[in-house]
């Protein structure tokens, strides 16, 4: 999969003299062993601090610093469960392997949620990866009622797959579609593999190619909400809801894009989703305003750049998806994209980013951004920053394990 990646390897020596003089003279293998040593040690103490209170899962901190859960409604509920299986997948143990099956377990009734499209963040995180890592179907049927759940959203004279349903906040809305519906996609295109029904794949699909006609400016950066017209399916407004304004780029909503149409690309093998996946990583790698540690302030656009927060939950998506696009495309693309996410990498492993054990009410990393506009979850830990650090550190320890092999 990745031939281009001696050369990267051979970069890497080069680029130690680049990074922070915290992780400088490590070579990254060390840099992410020790990274999942501590993820492990921190979301023990996690699994821990919950033993009690059965139904609820983390979600960030409060204004004492003290850990805020969530129940397994809130669109975040899956992200723990996943890092307890993504680190059981690094070190088997029992222990760890009983925390994500517990954690896993409190999110099962969201099978049945029709009035979001969260579910497939929900279910998917947490039994996606049960099922990868243990193949026990019970799993895998979780999965097949979670997506006849998600696919009730679609609507097929607008041909997406509705983002939230009506509230007083998102009255100005017809029919609201968000970036960050593509991630639940993947759901969907597993199901339909799983399962041999071209239902989910269709509604997939159906979404990914209607998201890439409307939501993209000609630069490839990507609006938050689209509105369609429920009568003519045409779109009726762009807006944000979480960046900074209605034409700037809201960090996370791109990295949203560039995971999802990367996922989509490996998915489909459709190269028109390969195009714009790399037509966003590079609008994103090319941006004035991506900080020399390559961790993304919370909007592109933000008016404070450079004192703007700074997002890592935008960080650690961006360098997931960084990692498995680099895979996809030609060796002088795919290195530029594996420097990027070494950096990344390196940068939320360091103590700018990285919690100490015990610290941070038991989350891995610091200093990302929720919702700014509302005021709310700004410059906090957030479970899926935890999630997607956890999938990068995975998804490069993989590549490496591969290149030493050849
Ligand atoms: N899906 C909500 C968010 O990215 O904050």
């Amino acid at each position: 999969m990745h031939k281009q990646i001696s050369s990267f390897l051979l970069l890497l020596a080069v680029f130690f003299s680049c990074t922070t003089p915290e992780n400088k003279e490590k070579p990254l293998a060390q840099v992410i062993n020790e990274s999942l040593e501590f993820a492990t040690q921190q979301s023990l103490l996690m699994a821990e601090s919950l033993k009690d209170q059965p139904d609820r899962l983390p979600k960030t901190i409060n204004a004492e610093g003290q850990l805020e859960t969530c129940g397994s409604a809130w669109w975040v509920s899956g992200f723990f469960p996943g890092v307890l299986w993504y680190l059981y997948e690094s070190n088997p143990t029992d222990s760890l392997k009983d925390w994500a099956i517990n954690y896993t377990l409190r999110v099962e009734d969201q099978k049945y949620t029709t009035d979001n499209h969260d579910v497939g963040f929900m279910i998917f995180c947490s039994f996606g990866n049960a099922y990868r890592l243990t193949g026990d179907t019970a799993y895998s049927e979780v999965i097949h009622t979670a997506s006849n759940s998600l696919i009730t959203r679609f609507n097929p004279t607008i041909g997406c797959i509705r983002s939230w349903d009506y509230a007083p906040w998102s009255a100005k809305w017809q029919y609201p579609v968000i970036i960050d519906n593509m991630m639940n996609l993947e759901m969907l295109e597993w199901a339909s593999k799983a399962f041999s029904d071209t239902v989910y794949s269709h509604v997939a699909e159906s979404h990914a190619n209607t998201t890439l006609k409307n939501h993209f400016r000609d630069d490839f950066s990507s609006y938050h909400v689209i509105s369609y017209d429920t009568i003519t399916g045409q779109v009726e407004k762009k807006n944000t809801a979480q960046g900074y304004s209605d034409d700037s780029a809201w960090a996370r909503g791109q990295g949203w894009g560039l995971y999802g149409y990367t996922m989509m690309y490996r998915e489909t093998g459709n190269k028109v989703y390969l195009e714009q996946a790399e037509g966003i990583a590079d609008f994103i790698l090319n941006h004035p305003n991506l900080p020399e540690d390559k961790i993304p302030y919370w909007d592109f656009n933000a008016p404070d750049v450079p004192n703007a927060k700074r997002d890592a939950s935008a960080g650690a998506l961006i360098c997931s998806a960084l990692i498995e696009l680099s895979g996809y495309v030609p060796a002088e693309k795919s290195q530029d994209y594996l420097i990027v996410a070494e950096t990344q990498l390196r940068s939320l492993s360091s103590p700018a980013y990285r919690a100490e054990l015990g610290a941070n009410a038991n989350f891995i990393l610091k200093h990302s951004v929720g919702h700014m506009p509302n005021g709310t979850e700004v410059d906090v830990p957030l479970t899926y920053a935890d999630y997607y650090y956890v999938e990068a550190l995975m998804r490069m320890k993989k590549l490496l394990q591969e290149e030493e092999k050849q």
